[in-house]
């Protein structure tokens, strides 16, 4: 059994996801997909971390126009926000209330500690900078616990995530354990575990380039972008330069490994031998993956488009989800301020 659960406990899998950008594909393969798995599983709590966008998006715009651009695709790659809960962090206040409270059981050597916050501060010793902590803001260095917050407050047991956010989880572990350690006779949080797509043998998905897809590569291939756009993409990933009859090989080649990853494994095979046996050129491989999304996500696209339009269905889902979220926050915050001494 996994820690922190008992048998009546609902098993909830949570996860929050920061609209800094245009979802790609790398993001549906490596996140969407895997959580909306585990939505059927799990009693699944979904949500879009607005705050946490504040650490580094600057333009109001840009919050705005990426908070509702995750949703939609979240919404139209499939979630059924009848069974998941899914919301705004910032339609959460209670959020913020509890950040402070667990801030204060939160030892500091912890935040030093932390991977991002460590790598902008190496950066500042790699440049040579007097000021260590140049140009690094206190939300930066208190995610962590915002993060712990989000987590602990829906009562969560698991926690999809890619690696990178491994270590804010068992940070959520760990400031759980340090409350539950001085508080535990009034109230014990939960103990949540990460659970990563690497585990349940996803791939990570090249980009262009053939690097991992990336928002920070600028090599992606948008989740949802217009047919003349990702006709567009398709072209641009790079291949060798093997002609038409040269035997290639598909393992090494973006192209291939994004095909595989969404088309049938029959269809990938038949494309594998093809390309192995020099019976096809990138340029025809090209078509056939362009025509592999577009067919996929043709439809899938219609739908994220529908939900862009200013007045639609998707604020008012929202906030739906939040007015269902809103109270198992306020129950927990309920015993939290009981716990510590504060009515
Ligand atoms: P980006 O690298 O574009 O900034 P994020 O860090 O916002 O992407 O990633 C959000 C989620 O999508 C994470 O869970 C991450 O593991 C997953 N993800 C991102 N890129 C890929 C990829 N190329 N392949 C598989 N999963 C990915
Ligand atoms: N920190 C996560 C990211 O950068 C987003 C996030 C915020 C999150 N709160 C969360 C993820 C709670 C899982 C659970 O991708």
């Amino acid at each position: 059994m996994m820690p922190g659960m008992t048998n009546e406990a609902p098993r909830v899998s949570l996860t929050g996801v920061k609209p800094t950008g245009a979802p790609h594909l790398g993001n549906y393969v490596g996140a969407i997909k895997p959580a909306l798995e585990l939505a059927g599983r799990y009693e699944a709590r979904y949500f879009i971390a607005d705050h946490h966008a504040l650490t580094s998006v600057r333009d109001p715009e840009k919050v705005r126009h990426y908070t509702r651009s995750v949703a939609a695709t979240w919404l139209a790659a499939g979630l059924d926000p009848q069974s998941v809960l899914f919301y705004k962090q910032s339609d959460v206040p209670e959020t913020f209330e509890l950040a402070w409270i667990l801030s204060c059981v939160t030892g500091k050597g912890l935040m030093n500690r932390a991977h991002a916050y460590k790598a902008a501060r190496d950066k500042n010793i790699e440049a040579g900078r007097q000021e260590i902590d140049a140009g690094i803001n206190m939300g930066l260095y208190n995610y962590p616990i915002l993060m712990a917050v989000d987590i602990l407050i829906m009562g969560t047991t698991v926690v999809p995530v890619g690696q990178d956010q491994v270590q804010h989880v068992e940070y959520a572990a760990d400031i759980a354990g340090s409350f539950n350690h001085l508080y535990g006779d009034s109230y014990r949080f939960t103990i949540p575990t990460a659970v990563t797509p690497e585990e349940e043998n996803a791939k990570l998905l090249p980009g262009l380039d053939g690097r991992k897809m990336s928002k920070s590569y600028d090599n992606t291939i948008p989740l949802f972008c217009s047919e003349k756009e990702l006709r567009k993409r398709v072209r641009k990933i790079i291949t060798d330069s093997r002609g038409v009859e040269e035997a290639k090989d598909p393992e090494s080649a973006a192209l291939y490994l994004i095909y595989e990853q969404f088309a049938t494994p029959a269809k990938a095979e038949e494309l594998r031998k093809r390309l192995v046996a020099g019976e096809m050129g990138w340029g025809e491989a090209k078509d056939l993956l362009f025509e592999e999304l577009n067919g996929q996500l043709g439809h899938l696209r219609a739908r994220y488009d529908a939900l862009m339009e200013p007045e639609s269905e998707l604020d008012g889902l929202l906030l739906a989800g939040a007015a269902r979220a809103r109270p198992i926050a306020q129950h927990t915050l309920r015993q939290v301020r009981r716990a510590v001494g504060i009515e």
